[in-house]
């Protein structure tokens, strides 16, 4: 069975009105390491702080609204009552890093009124988990309150020091950056290089605003990650870095004409989330932001199925082959057809070329980009209306392709690029749909480059985090799972929408197809953040890692082959790409042999070590099997590490393939330098790995029966 269900009961106690508080006193709620405080000032002004064993960790800080046009729901509150309750519940994802979750808290709901008219009520609901805190701001139905707007959300996260701290800017369009590692103090936007591709003009005014999740790092060696979790019918959170005080503050990305929310009561925002720990290895195994997430509100999720695919798209990334038919939109052939320029890289039989290896190979998915008509000019022209979503090049034959995959048991996974004109899509919805279910696809992947239509909303904003949600949920109407590239970065609601298989939101590997790539330190740091929300399509497995673009031979990829293995493993995602090649596979298949061995879905996962920007260790056992699979990566340093392997079954016998770096191996000079080994281990045995500057081991450890 695959649903997601409560599988213990929940300890539930409550109490109401049992607790008070007065002006200037605070109220605290503790759970093991986590401490919460909560008070009003004297003039009624909600404020909240929260420790870690005792150091503080979020200092006393401001929380409340300016709502309409002069609606101060920060200041002469009081107190109406107070409920608590202690929850404590396992349940199952349908699919996930681990098979059960428990969902462990400790609830405090302070129900606030101004005390002077218009007498508007606000609740403010804190959970304090084992890891962190999660709270937000509910508006209960209230008749001085039914429609209005929000004009700033006041919340703060005073920060104990100038931390050292991962960030990239804060864009109202794109995460698609580098990452700066600096103390908060060193924030600055405005020194980091817009980003070479994606949105047409820069949206991003805050100097000193940056993404969630953000990463940081105190001197006393606690890492603290801030978050949003079930970002719906609201807009992203950026936090605004105060240089001098270190006070983070909520910065909500705006619409077309500057409001951040339209609301209408009941309401309730996003939980804001502080993960904790003096563990780095805790906030990546942290749960607290899939835990503020609802249930699936899919019933029946046999359909969703974890899967690799391949892709007719590095081809397209690197210029070898094209997404367009066509060089000129305006000059046809005398029967009044596109002139193909014959590069078109989505044709019949290319994509039957990529259908017959992932067959082959046991790769479940194929994507094929470019299928459909509208490339000639989809990009930064902010005019719309270049796709239907329906119509294929005269070269890519649907009927056929349905017919050839199924035969040989390959799903296909439609491409649907809006350009970022979200408006047409929200339109052709239905037809892009049922045109899947037609065909036989199964999953799809969106798109949305470029400055969005309607024009003026952001990619962040309220409006398109509802239709990102608006086409999630239709994908799911029609069984299909979703993949999504350039929308808002993920707060876990693939546990309310487990159809929502991955997205991009970040900086992928593709862009080491575009651009100057990204640093052999992003990976490390992509976990502990863009990662933190969800699964993310990195689109890993590049097996060449130079001279693959003809048109720029000096580009090359900030990794070694091995790494790229070792990212199925610390990249976490149920849908993840074989990126590369076929022909590139299959001059390495003894490589290819992890990529083909390697699970999607897990029973269980520990991460064994792991520090931001430097390296990261992780060991998952694949879903319904004996079977586990290690990934461990570096930074541009050289790396040996020493894994002591009791985590594998007590009694059981592995065969270990470790593929690592080949000792002269080194992400510039000779990235594709690899060796494999094969042993036979224990949960009692250790391993060494050694890591090349840029480098990576993955390994694979098969049950077995032969006992040596
Ligand atoms: C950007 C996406 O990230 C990439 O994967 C895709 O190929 C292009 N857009 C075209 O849709
Ligand atoms: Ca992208």
């Amino acid at each position: 069975m695959r649903y997601s269900l409560f599988i213990s009961i929940s300890i539930l106690a409550l109490s109401s009105g049992s607790m008070s508080a007065q002006n200037g006193k605070s109220i605290s709620t503790s759970l093991s390491n986590i401490k919460l405080d909560f008070s009003l000032t004297e003039k009624g002004s909600p404020q909240y702080a929260v420790s870690y064993k005792k150091q503080p960790v979020i200092k006393t800080s401001k929380l409340g609204f300016t709502l309409n046009d002069s609606l101060h729901l920060d200041r002469n509150l009081k107190i109406i009552s107070i409920d608590s309750l202690t929850s404590d519940n396992t349940w199952k994802p349908v699919w996930g890093e681990v098979s059960q979750i428990r969902n462990h808290y400790k609830q405090l709901t302070v129900h606030l009124q101004q005390n002077k008219a218009p007498n508007l009520q606000l609740n403010i609901v804190f959970r304090v988990f084992e890891d962190g805190v999660g709270f937000r701001y509910e508006f209960p139905m209230q008749s001085n309150l039914k429609y209005f707007t929000v004009k700033d959300e006041l919340t703060e996260f005073n920060m104990t020091g100038d931390h050292k701290t991962f960030w990239i800017p804060g864009d109202y369009d794109s995460n698609e950056y580098k990452y700066t590692t600096s103390p908060l103090s060193q924030v600055d936007d405005w020194k980091i290089p817009l980003i070479s591709f994606g949105t047409v003009s820069r949206s991003e005014p805050d100097q000193y605003a940056v993404q969630t999740p953000l990463m940081m790092k105190t001197a006393t060696g606690l890492y603290i990650n801030i978050h949003e979790a079930a970002l719906v019918n609201y807009p992203s959170m950026q936090l605004h870095v105060d240089r001098k005080t270190f006070s983070l503050s909520c910065r909500l990305v705006p619409d077309a004409i500057g409001n951040k929310a339209y609301l209408r009561s009941p309401a309730k925002t996003p939980w804001r989330t502080i993960i904790v720990s003096d563990k780095a290895t805790d906030i990546l195994a942290s749960k607290m932001i899939l835990n503020l997430n609802e249930p699936s509100k899919i019933v029946n999720t046999s359909w969703i199925q974890p899967m690799k695919f391949m892709g007719v798209w590095w081809e397209l990334q690197t210029g070898v082959s094209k997404w367009s038919y066509s060089d000129h939109l305006d000059s046809l052939s005398a029967n009044g057809k596109l002139i193909p320029h014959g590069h078109h890289g989505a044709n019949t039989d290319n994509v039957k070329h990529y259908i017959d290896f992932a067959s082959q190979n046991g790769i479940k998915g194929l994507l094929v980009e470019g299928w459909n008509t509208g490339w000639e000019e989809w990009i930064g022209n902010w005019n719309g209306g270049h796709y239907d979503f329906v119509t294929p090049y005269p070269d890519f034959d649907v009927k056929e392709i349905e017919r050839y995959s199924r035969q040989k048991g390959v799903q296909m996974i439609m491409h649907n690029e809006t350009a970022a004109d979200a408006s047409t899509y929200d339109v052709q919805l239905d037809t892009a749909f049922q045109f899947m279910n037609a065909n036989d696809y199964t999953a799809v992947k969106t798109g949305y480059v470029g400055n969005i239509i309607p024009r003026g909303e952001h990619h962040d904003g309220q409006w398109m985090i509802n239709h990102y949600i608006r086409t999630i949920e239709k994908a799911a109407q029609h069984n299909i799972m979703i993949d999504i590239h350039e929308p808002v970065r993920p707060t876990g609601l693939n546990r309310t929408y487990p159809n929502f298989l991955a997205c991009e939101a970040g900086r992928g590997n593709e862009f080491h197809a575009f651009s100057d790539g990204n640093p052999p330190e992003h990976e490390t740091i992509m976990p502990f953040t863009r990662l933190m929300g969800g699964p993310m399509d990195y689109t890993p497995g590049i097996f060449k890692l130079r001279n693959y673009n003809p048109e720029f031979p000096q580009r090359q990829f900030h990794s070694t082959l091995a790494k790229q293995l070792a990212l199925y493993i610390t990249m976490y995602s149920p849908l993840q790409m074989a990126a590369d090649l076929p022909e590139n596979y299959a001059a390495h298949m003894d490589a290819f042999q992890f990529i083909k061995d390697v699970a999607v879905d897990w029973d269980d996962t520990k991460i064994l070590e792991a520090e931001p920007g430097d390296y990261i260790t992780i060991a998952r056992k694949a879903k319904g099997t004996d079977n586990w699979f290690l990934g461990a990566i570096t930074d541009e340093k050289s790396r040996t590490t020493y894994i002591d392997l009791s985590f594998l079954d007590e009694g059981a016998h592995y065969v270990a393939r470790i593929y690592e770096d080949a000792e002269n191996a080194d992400w510039k000079n000779n990235p594709e330098a690899y060796k494999i080994e094969q042993y036979i281990v224990t949960n009692k045995s250790s391993l060494q790995l050694n890591l090349a500057p840029g480098g990576g081991a993955a390994v694979s450890f098969t049950a077995t029966t032969k006992n040596p």
